[in-house]
């Protein structure tokens, strides 16, 4: 019994280190803000629950600002699994966080949700308009907020390029409907495909499934993909064999963020299968119900090709309201167009009080990839910056507590600046919100390195030093990669459900059942 609860115990502080979670243990031993201090605090508006505002979050002492969160998914998705979703390798529940699990803090500091879509903001008024875009709609369906700081973490959005018939026929690869949709259409493929009497030339068509972009996502789909060909629906149906799967990358190669020895070997591997073709240098310009138009883009010819599944991961684009958040800020600060630009502190350039973090977000002068290790880096230091700020002014009103003079002066002070921004109030020393935060230590990213899965139990890695890099490719990589990925899940309900659909597909197979 005791060297189960000491292994437990173990783990536990390992999984905390790992995780860099201590502030939930330290979070319940803090002291409290008075009532009276509590009515002043900061009100903090959080737009999302991604990566970069749920770590922003868990960082966040609730107890020290007031902290509303919107929006449209009231759950947190692990990303780095959301492809295993469309072929049942993993069940997209065990990937799911509930959003409010994470809002009840210790007494009397959670966090409020609104399941809601933020519609503008007003950098002026400071104050958010949010919609309920869900199908219950009661008489109330739209607000407003007002805030002191605002954090954008919404993520991006699926790039397109405005090409026309995209949005109307592909499936994309970002959201749990997006992974719900692709499973059903693979498996309605073929059953249509199966029908007595379907011609030939439309069951090629059916089986014909073709995947747009060859970065990380669409290569990591392709070999999902792939793995739930060879292992589950050959067995099953006698049509599955005639499945054809292409790659299709506008570049002339795929994974294009890798190591060329690493492209070499995702390249060979995914073209060792009969069923998977790559096509480099091959545009998607054109999509229609049955068909798309691809180009050569060094030949700049054109074809034609009939397909069953299409399946859209060219990047990202910045969603409609980090558009609006643009414009309303104006175009001569805001004119990067892969979203928000912000500063080392992730304040948004020309906008008092508004914070961006994660995708919607990028520094000019230092820019990193559209990554979860990116964003979750992120939300950890601006939680962490912000608990110092606030814990700066709490010290500095005790302070002034201990000491009646500077007391009476601090209640002049309180009157004079009731409506200003409460930061700039009440850092005490008079320093402003802008001057306090350049004291601070800078966002310094650590890359831990990067990791795809590429079918057949393999995947691959690449950790860039300072001075070389190392790339592994194989059985133990994909090893590293689960174990990675487990061990970033974030809770142990969620590593329990997925070891055990991990589990269950390997000793029954994935589910073939539609719905
Ligand atoms: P997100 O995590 O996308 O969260 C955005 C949030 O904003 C969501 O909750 C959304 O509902 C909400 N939102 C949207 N619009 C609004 C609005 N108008 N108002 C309020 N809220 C709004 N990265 C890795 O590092 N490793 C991986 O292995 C990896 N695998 C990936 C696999 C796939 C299939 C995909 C799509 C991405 C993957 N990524 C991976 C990238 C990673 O998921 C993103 O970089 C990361 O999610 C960005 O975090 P974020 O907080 O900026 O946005
Ligand atoms: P991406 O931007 O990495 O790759 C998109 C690819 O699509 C590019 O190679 C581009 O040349 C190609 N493309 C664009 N338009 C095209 C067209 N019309 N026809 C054919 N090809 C076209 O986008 P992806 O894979 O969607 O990833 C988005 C973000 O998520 C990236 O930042 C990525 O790093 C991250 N991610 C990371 C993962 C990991 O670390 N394992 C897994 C999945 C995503």
């Amino acid at each position: 019994g005791g060297l189960v609860a000491a292994g437990l115990g173990g783990f536990w502080v390992i999984d905390m280190i790992v995780n860099d979670d201590f502030d939930s243990f330290t979070d319940k031993f803090r002291t409290r803000l008075p009532e009276s201090e509590r009515k002043k605090r900061p009100k903090i508006v959080i737009l999302g629950t991604g990566w970069g505002s749920l770590c922003f979050l868990r960082k966040l002492h609730t107890d020290l600002f007031d902290v509303t969160i919107i929006s449209p998914r009231n759950y947190f998705l692990f990303t780095p699994l959301l492809v295993g979703g469309t072929t049942g390798t993993v069940e997209v529940r065990s990937i799911m966080e509930p959003i409010r699990k994470y809002c009840k803090r210790a007494d009397a500091d959670d966090a409020t949700f609104y399941e809601a879509e933020c519609l503008s903001v007003d950098p002026v008024s400071k104050k958010v308009k949010c919609f309920d875009n869900s199908a219950v709609k009661g008489e109330v369906s739209e607000f407003e907020l007002e805030y002191d700081h605002l954090i954008v973490g919404v993520g991006a959005d699926n790039q397109t390029f405005g090409i026309p018939g995209v949005k109307e026929n592909a499936c994309f690869l970002k959201e749990i409907n997006d992974t719900r949709n692709i499973r059903d259409k693979i498996l309605d493929c073929l059953e249509t495909a199966s029908y007595p009497g379907q011609p030939e030339k439309e069951i090629d068509r059916l089986l014909n499934f073709v995947v747009v972009g060859g970065g990380p996502s669409g290569v990591e789909f392709t070999a999902e993909l792939n793995d739930f060909l060879q292992s589950d629906l050959l067995k099953t149906y006698p049509l599955a064999k005639r499945i054809n799967v292409t790659l299709v990358e506008a570049l002339p190669h795929i994974l294009t963020i890798f190591d060329k020895k690493i492209i070499d070997h995702v390249e060979k591997r995914l073209q060792s299968s009969n069923n998977t073709k790559i096509w480099t240098k091959t545009a998607v310009v054109g999509v229609r119900e049955k068909e798309i138009t691809v180009k050569n883009t060094s030949t700049k010819e054109e074809s034609v090709h009939p397909y069953g599944l299409l399946v859209w991961a060219t990047g990202n684009t910045p969603r409609k309201i980090t558009t609006q958040i643009m414009q309303s800020i104006g175009s001569d600060v805001q004119n990067n167009r892969r979203g928000l630009v912000v500063d080392d502190y992730f304040r948004v350039a020309g906008a008092d009080g508004i914070w961006s973090i994660g995708d919607a977000s990028i520094n000019p002068l230092k820019p990193l990839a559209q990554t979860a290790q990116v964003a979750s880096q992120q939300g950890r230091y601006l939680g962490r910056l912000f608990n110092q700020l606030a814990d700066e002014m709490n010290n500095d009103l005790i302070k002034k507590r201990e000491n009646p003079e500077a007391h009476k002066e601090q209640q002049k002070e309180k009157q004079q600046q009731e409506k200003a921004n409460l930061f700039n109030s009440i850092t005490g020393s008079n320093k402003s919100f802008e001057e306090a935060v350049k004291e601070k230590p800078l966002f310094r990213y650590k890359h831990m390195g990067t990791l795809a899965y590429v079918g057949d139990h393999q995947a691959v890695a690449e950790f860039k030093g300072d001075h070389s890099t190392t790339v592994s490719e194989g059985y133990i990589t994909y090893y590293l990669w689960r174990s990675v990925y487990f061990t970033k899940l974030l809770s142990f309900r969620n590593r329990a459900l997925v070891s055990f659909d991990w589990l269950k597909s390997s000793i029954f197979g994935r589910d073939i059942s539609r719905g």
